[in-house]
């Protein structure tokens, strides 16, 4: 079967009150004749210097404005828009916008719209050269920066107001050259499939009782989140966990290690990659109790049955088998035991954490060795969605290398 192919990079062009904002239809057609689909949001300043329809012209879709809009907000609504966004890129933005932004207000659709949106944030700005200046801007441009924005320009020159100085807009050309760019080189998985198991499962062993384990399900989630963010079409299937799914990824709810292992194998049809992040369990009931167990004398016994390796199993496919993507829990000599599971397990790849006294599970941050076939890399220890993000550019490399072979291991081997 033919694979999807990448589909148009989204921009929710943001245009908020500034003159610059006067260059706004011919950054939309840059963006466009890059091969980009605009949505463009006006704020009402901005319809001080350009109408609407202009911006609709050129960009073939009706334009948003208002948070209020019912017929729009039934077409597509807000938090749709939001999640429709592959990135959102806001030129001209102005030092109200900015200020608006560094403070997470949610006074119009605009600044909604970015505060809802799990797309990355690229920011114009465009303003007078004192304004530019001011300490308050710097200090707001500083936190939107560190919190993961992307400040485009200004440039310097002359300015609208006659005087001359950094504050002005870089021209539409470079501004779509700049977002599209920087998008694309984030977008390492555009075009892939990729199937993300996650959570704890748990094992029945009568209607009221199961065993499990302290899985959080956070590392897999943000997992499945960077790979979206990466251009993949994800599908995650998840143990019982107390977090909510990202947004656009496909979403399959198990509870045991049985279940989990259809589910994986069902979504595994034209799966490029398959990331094993669930702590699955290694043992279920020989039989679950049709009634409470009781407690009629002072010891019990269960009976525990080999659950099924999902990880092995979808290693051990004979066609259609992925890039294999395996986790190690290891409370010791983390190296040679992960090692050894890759080999094992016969997987492409292992990314080793250290877990116990603390470390690992149930917590937001945690450090990565990943080891494969003639390579290794750590991943220094930082919060999980930065650690998802490094852990899916390296995966994608190696997958990347693999089908064009010899490349990796010269690279980092
Ligand atoms: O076997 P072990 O638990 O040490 O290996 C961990 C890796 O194997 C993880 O990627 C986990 O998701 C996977 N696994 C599995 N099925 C099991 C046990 C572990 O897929 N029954």
């Amino acid at each position: 079967m033919d694979k999807p192919r990448p589909r148009s990079l989204r921009i929710l062009l943001g245009v908020t009150g500034g003159i610059a904002a006067y260059k706004c239809p011919d950054l939309v057609r840059r963006l466009r004749e890059r091969g980009a689909e605009v949505q463009v949001v006006m704020t009402a300043g901005a319809s001080r210097f350009i109408t609407a329809l202009t911006l609709q012209a050129v960009s073939g879709r009706p334009v948003r404005d208002s948070l209020w809009d019912e017929a729009a907000e039934a077409a597509m609504g807000h938090i749709e828009l939001a999640r429709w966004a592959d990135a959102v890129l806001v030129a001209p933005a102005t030092a109200d916008f900015l200020a608006k932004l560094g403070h997470g207000r949610a006074d119009g659709l605009l600044s909604t719209l970015c505060l809802a949106t799990a797309a990355p944030l690229y920011l114009a700005p465009a303003m007078n050269q004192q304004m530019w200046a001011n300490p308050a801007t710097a200090a707001n441009v500083a936190l939107l920066r560190d919190r993961g924005a992307t400040i485009l320009g200004p440039g310097e020159g002359d300015q609208a107001c006659g005087e001359t100085g950094p504050g002005r807009m870089l021209e539409p050309d470079q501004l779509a050259e700049l977002t599209l760019s920087r998008l694309s080189a984030k977008r390492v998985l555009a075009g892939r499939k990729v199937v993300v198991s996650a959570g704890p499962t748990r094992e029945r062993l009568d209607p009221v009782r199961f065993i499990s384990n302290r899985s959080s399900g956070k590392m897999g989630y943000a997992v499945a989140q960077a790979a979206r963010d990466a251009g993949a079409t994800v599908v995650l299937v998840s143990g019982p966990v107390g977090i909510s799914p990202p947004s656009g990824v496909e979403f399959v709810a198990v509870e045991s290690a049985q279940q989990m292992h259809e589910a994986v194998h069902r979504a595994l049809a034209d799966a490029d990659i398959y990331i094993g992040a669930a702590a699955v369990a290694d043992y279920q009931a020989r039989a679950i109790a049709a009634q409470k167990i009781k407690k009629s004398s002072d010891s019990m016994q269960l009976e525990l049955v080999k659950a099924p390796d999902i990880l092995a199993s979808v290693a051990a496919l004979k066609s259609g088998r992925p890039f294999v993507v395996g986790f190690a829990a290891e409370t010791e000599n983390i190296e040679e035991n992960a090692r050894a599971k890759l080999v094992r397990k016969r997987a492409d790849m292992i990314a080793a954490n250290l877990v116990g006294d603390g470390l690992g599970f149930d917590r937001d941050d945690n450090s990565l060795l990943v080891l494969w076939a003639g390579g290794r890399e750590e991943i220094a220890s930082c919060v999980k969605p930065e650690l998802a993000r490094r852990l899916v550019t390296l995966i994608a490399e190696v997958h990347g290398s693999q089908r064009r072979p010899g490349t990796v291991a010269a690279v980092r081997g």
